[in-house]
């Protein structure tokens, strides 16, 4: 079985989802770690409810950005982790572990990508920015994460509609409760794609 592990910077619902994936079999995998910038991110809570080891860092305790990507590094390779999930995670990935992980990092983001990707589109910004262009339909994707934020390639997509009475608050709900069942339906499905790196 392959080993996980999640970053997440916040309240960390999506990593919950994973957890209740592997718990109720729809996900073979084993959660390894979580990784957090933030002490204070509710994702914590999660981990150690369910006895997932947690290790808590963020790139500004480094004086260098290689300092801080060998500080992870190590530490993923303690946890013998097979693939990275960043399931809200707030902090650029450094390109040495993007290359150390080649192909096995996904990303999941509130958006239809190539729509409301890149710098500035985070959180309610994205959800914001389709309320503002009236789109008719948002939604979620996972990705395999490269150097160029946001542009690697896409493995899953959920889309739901948007409605008149939809403010930015409403549509990031219905995006977040597809990501829940988008993410742990994605990995399951990439992980089998990763037999033979
Ligand atoms: C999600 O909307 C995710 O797509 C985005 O950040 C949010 C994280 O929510 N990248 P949570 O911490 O998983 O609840």
């Amino acid at each position: 079985m392959k080993n996980i592990v999640v970053f997440a910077s916040g309240s960390g619902s999506n990593f919950q989802s994973i957890i209740n994936a592997v718990s109720n079999g729809k996900l073979t995998a084993n959660i390894v770690g979580l990784i957090t910038n933030n002490k204070s991110a509710f994702a914590l809570e999660r981990a150690q409810k369910h006895g997932i080891p947690t290790f808590i860092i963020s790139p500004d305790q480094f004086n260098s950005e290689s300092e801080y990507s060998k500080t992870v590094l190590s530490k993923l390779e303690e946890w013998n982790a097979d693939l990275l999930i960043l399931a809200g995670y707030l902090k650029k990935i450094p390109v040495e572990i993007i290359q150390s992980f080649d192909n096995r990092i996904l990303n999941i983001h509130p958006s239809l990508l190539p729509k409301y990707g890149g710098k500035g589109f985070y959180g309610s910004k994205v959800h914001e920015a389709v309320i503002r262009n009236k789109d008719s339909q948002s939604g979620c994707t996972v990705h395999v994460v490269t150097a160029e934020y946001d542009e690697g390639p896409v493995i899953g997509q959920s889309t739901v509609q948007v409605t008149d009475s939809d403010t930015a608050t409403s549509l990031a709900e219905k995006v977040l409760e597809r990501e829940h069942i988008l993410l742990p339906e994605t990995i399951q499905k990439y992980l089998t794609t990763l037999k033979n790196y």
